[in-house]
């Protein structure tokens, strides 16, 4: 089975900031979904894709903008459901013949209770059993609709919204002011599942079946070609590699390239489990000479990200060189990734970092690419990888970032501070182990600080670095919540490190969220 022999979702975005949460909620379905801008959305596009059926996203404009975000008409006439999400709501009545009007005083922010009318509507399937017959929402508007569409009714209303849930049963139509996705929306997953029912939705969109057609795709694409992948240790290129591996054995060739940033054994595990398990071609290029040389004197954050940037580029260009070249590169790009890169409101305004990635790789090199992870969200990597017969410890490993413990060592760089860090990183990822803690946190590390403090140990002076201690909650790496250890924790895990690390005398917790901190601190 190919992608287009499923079934298939259409999300049209009207440029919501929740909308690959719908997209998230969908795949937890095994219902196969993918997220489209409006401007992109036309009537070849709509006839092409053939969705089972349509969900509009919300969104900041209103209908009243010039240039409004609108979907194509011929939607409606496509004769399958489609689900209205806030703007997406607005929009469709707006389309129908019902009517919109703009915020003023109107406008609503946060949770809402709503209710229903006596009616029932097979979409509200487990909805309104519970908590006094009332469901909370989570409703962001400013304009609102002000009269449905002819063919349309009310199923569900809240103080401020009478038309917060509205269908026409007959067309297959259903339009709601609130976000069902969301985390304070808590009954909304059903919502989706009662939708895809209704549409008919096999939900045969399983890893299992992901992992057939997608090496059935590799074989196609790559014919006899060689390939060649950049292998961090990180779940994307890891699950990426054995992947193709799988589809075209011996052909791949992937390299690992060891900048000497890396945690303590790390290299060596990741090697050695790529080699023994797998017994995939792998080159290991311990280049740490070279990356730390480099290095040496920066301590200008950007700066040490552009070097060891543009190294990284230089180093696997050799290797490839070396193997004599490929004609494919492969990469463990995720669909989030390539939502951000269409997405109509566009990616972020300000760089705050740059990233270190392979980007201009495939270019110098005359290079395709190959990107098997292209349609998957994280969690079902990470799902991927399990079928795949990956290790849960390394699938549930923490994201550790391209530049590595360079980031975690501001200021100048040394091999003394580096051999510190990773002593006192272990010993720190160790008391989370034996706590139970590590699955509940989403990175957690060690950062050595650029300066000496005075203690006392024994009888004796100590003159050595302060470290940090960092460990945040987070969903997806954008935004985090720093991790509220116990006490008792932070205490026996500062001792420890003191005791077991030679160059540390003083530890400190970073209690910064982010935003306003980043999770790494450089
Ligand atoms: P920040 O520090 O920006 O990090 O809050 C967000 C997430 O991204 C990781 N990170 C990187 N990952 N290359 C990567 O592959 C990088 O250059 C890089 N910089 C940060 C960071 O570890 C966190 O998970």
């Amino acid at each position: 089975m190919t992608i287009s022999e499923h079934d298939r979702l259409l999300i049209i975005d009207f440029g919501s900031q929740v909308t690959q949460l719908i997209a998230r909620r969908l795949r937890e379905l095994n219902v196969y979904c993918e997220i489209h801008p409006f401007h992109l959305v036309d009537d070849g596009f709509l006839a092409e894709f053939a969705p089972k059926a349509v969900i509009f996203s919300g969104g900041p404009s209103s209908v009243f903008a010039a240039g409004a975000p609108m979907p194509p008409r011929s939607v409606f006439d496509l004769g399958v459901p489609i689900l209205g999400i806030c703007y997406g709501q607005q929009v469709m009545m707006h389309c129908l013949g019902g009517k919109v009007e703009r915020g003023h005083g109107t406008a609503e922010f946060g949770r809402a209770y709503v209710t229903p009318t006596p009616t029932r509507l097979d979409i509200l399937d487990g909805w309104f059993e519970t908590d006094q017959d009332r469901e909370q929402v989570w409703m962001s508007h400013g304009d609102h609709v002000s009269e449905i569409a002819p063919g349309f009714e009310v199923y569900g209303t809240s103080p401020n919204a009478p038309f917060a849930i509205t269908a026409d049963t007959t067309r297959g139509f259903f339009a709601v002011q609130f976000h069902p996705e969301v985390h304070h929306t808590p009954n909304g997953a059903k919502l989706y599942e009662n939708f895809v029912r209704l549409a008919g939705f096999k939900g045969d969109w399983t890893m299992g079946a992901y992992r057939e057609e997608a090496i059935a795709r590799i074989r196609a694409q790559v014919g006899d070609g060689r390939v060649i992948c950049a292998l961090s240790g990180g779940v994307d290129s890891s699950v990426a590699a054995v992947l193709i591996h799988e589809a075209i054995g011996d052909q791949l060739t992937c390299v690992y390239v060891d900048h000497g940033l890396m945690r303590k054994d790390e290299s060596e595990q990741v090697v050695g489990m790529f080699r023994e398990h797998y017994n995939l071609p792998l080159i290991h290029a311990d280049e740490s000479d070279l990356f730390l040389g480099k290095l040496e004197g920066v301590s200008d954050p950007e700066a040490k990200r552009k070097i060891i940037g543009g190294l990284f580029i230089e180093v696997f260009e050799k290797h490839a060189k070396e193997i004599g070249g490929a004609d494919f590169l492969a990469q463990g790009t995720l669909y989030p990734d390539v939502i951000e890169s269409v997405s109509f409101s566009g990616g972020p305004s300000v760089t705050i970092k740059s990233h270190h990635n392979v980007g201009g790789l495939p270019e110098r090199m005359n290079m395709q690419l190959v990107e098997p992870l292209r349609e998957l969200f994280k969690d079902e990597v990470r799902a991927l990888g399990r079928e795949l017969g990956l290790p849960d410890s390394f699938i549930g490993r923490h994201p550790f970032p391209g530049p590595g413990l360079a980031i975690r060592c501001p200021g100048e760089i040394t091999r003394e501070k580096l051999d510190i860090l990773r002593e006192a990183d272990a010993v720190y990822i160790d008391q989370i182990r034996k706590h139970d803690l590590y699955d509940e946190i989403w990175q957690a590390f060690v950062a050595i600080l650029p300066v000496r403090t005075v203690g006392v140990m024994g009888d004796g002076r100590t003159y050595d670095f302060a470290c940090a201690l960092r460990a945040v909650t987070s969903v997806d790496g954008m935004t985090a919540d720093y991790y509220p250890f116990s006490h008792e924790f932070l205490g026996e895990t500062a001792t420890r490190i003191i005791n077991e690390v030679p160059g540390i005398n003083r530890v400190t917790y970073d209690i910064t969220s982010k935003p306003p901190g980043t999770i790494e601190w450089e």
